[in-house]
């Protein structure tokens, strides 16, 4: 497995894989790797020949306020993590080299960024589109595999690498839980035993939710909302941002969920942490 800090370095060693015909599976990640990352990374080398991971903690895609200096990180395990998991190349840039003075462009995918998560994160995904251009950019790969449990920012890479015509795969990883059902992501480390311990409530809700709508009641979404939420707020320990009904493309709220599909997604804050999750339903 071979490190690259700077784009000339890994464009070079990547040039020479494409030259040999082989193909460029790639996962990006912000590091502090979980199972969640590692069945990504699985997915890549089953697709791939060669498959690269980048670890940036990209601060364009964090607001002031957010946890952006808080962040786990610890690249020294997230690196014996992929050497065991066969990656062959990790891109590990500074800031420097990702945003160099005069930087000044952003991507911004219009209708999509908006909702959900974009309500109490207005920027947030103009940051997330904008490195995950450059990152394509740069490693130029054959397919590029993301997490379903941030199923707002696969909608969103999807559509940008349509509209700006990526010639990249995108490719859409299950969510990882905890045995007891809650989504893997490095920011439960902020929750604490207690937190840890309600958190699961979180997907029971999602599946109680979408077991409503395949039994076919005449439900409509408020009505599985409002159930949700009590169900949610019964713990007593979590602040509500959103729960949604939407269309998994646009993103757009659906009234009747029955006989189509639909994502449920929710958002939370429990402690420290915003937590996020989501189910599929009608797929
Ligand atoms: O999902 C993440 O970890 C990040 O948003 C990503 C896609 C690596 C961009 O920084």
């Amino acid at each position: 497995m071979k490190i690259f800090n700077t784009i000339p370095k890994i464009r070079e060693a990547l040039r020479e894989i494409r030259r040999d015909g082989m193909t460029i599976g790639f996962v990006p990640t912000m590091g502090f790797l979980h199972e969640g990352h590692l069945s990504l990374i699985r997915i890549a080398k089953r697709r791939a020949d060669v498959v690269v991971v980048s670890i940036y903690v990209n601060p364009m895609q964090f607001s002031a306020g957010e946890d952006l200096a808080a962040y786990p990180r610890d690249f020294r395990r997230d690196e014996t993590l992929c050497e065991n998991e066969g990656v062959n190349f990790i891109f590990y840039p500074n800031d420097e080299e990702i945003y160099p003075d005069g930087f000044a462009t952003r991507i911004s995918v219009e209708g999509l960024k908006e909702p959900l998560c974009g309500r109490s994160r207005p920027s947030h995904f103009d940051g997330v589109a904008t490195v995950v251009a450059k990152l394509f950019n740069i490693v130029e790969p054959d397919l590029a595999v993301f997490g379903k449990k941030d199923f707002q920012q696969l909608a969103i890479i999807r559509r940008m690498t349509r509209d700006l015509d990526f010639p990249i795969e995108i490719v859409g990883g299950e969510t990882v839980r905890e045995r007891d059902g809650l989504a893997m992501s490095s920011r439960n480390k902020y929750l604490s035993p207690a937190e840890r311990e309600v958190a699961p409530t979180l997907y029971r809700a999602l599946r109680m939710a979408k077991q409503r709508i395949e039994d076919g009641g005449a439900e409509d979404s408020e009505a599985v909302k409002r159930v949700m939420r009590a169900q949610i707020e019964s713990a007593d320990a979590f602040e509500i941002d959103y729960i949604e009904i939407v269309d998994p493309e646009t993103l757009i709220p659906v009234a009747n969920p029955s006989s189509r599909k639909v994502v449920i997604a929710l958002a939370v804050r429990l402690g420290a942490a915003r937590l996020i999750d989501n189910i599929e339903v009608g797929f």
